[in-house]
């Protein structure tokens, strides 16, 4: 299964979440904090730290580490609040 992280394809296995088919990818900057740009991404990979958020299909907030993706879908580097 494929899907696109700022364009570029990325793939997964079945069952694998966002985060870790991008971690398995070497992509580790998931998204950049609203005030200094500062980049994020997996921290505690239980859904609680909310450090891994995404864009999936132009919806912001999407905790990579809990999201599955679908074939086909847009993911992109959350800018602060998105
Ligand atoms: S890594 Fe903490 S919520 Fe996703």
């Amino acid at each position: 299964m494929t899907f696109r992280f700022d364009g570029e394809p990325v793939v997964a296995a079945p069952g694998q979440t966002i985060a870790a088919a991008l971690l398995a990818d070497g992509r580790r900057v998931l998204r950049r904090t609203r005030v200094t740009g500062a980049p994020r991404g997996i921290f505690c990979g239980i859904g609680a730290c909310f450090d891994c958020l995404v864009v999936v299909n132009g919806r912001p907030g999407v905790r990579a580490c809990l999201a599955e993706p679908a074939e086909g879908d847009d993911v992109r580097t959350q800018e602060g609040a998105g």
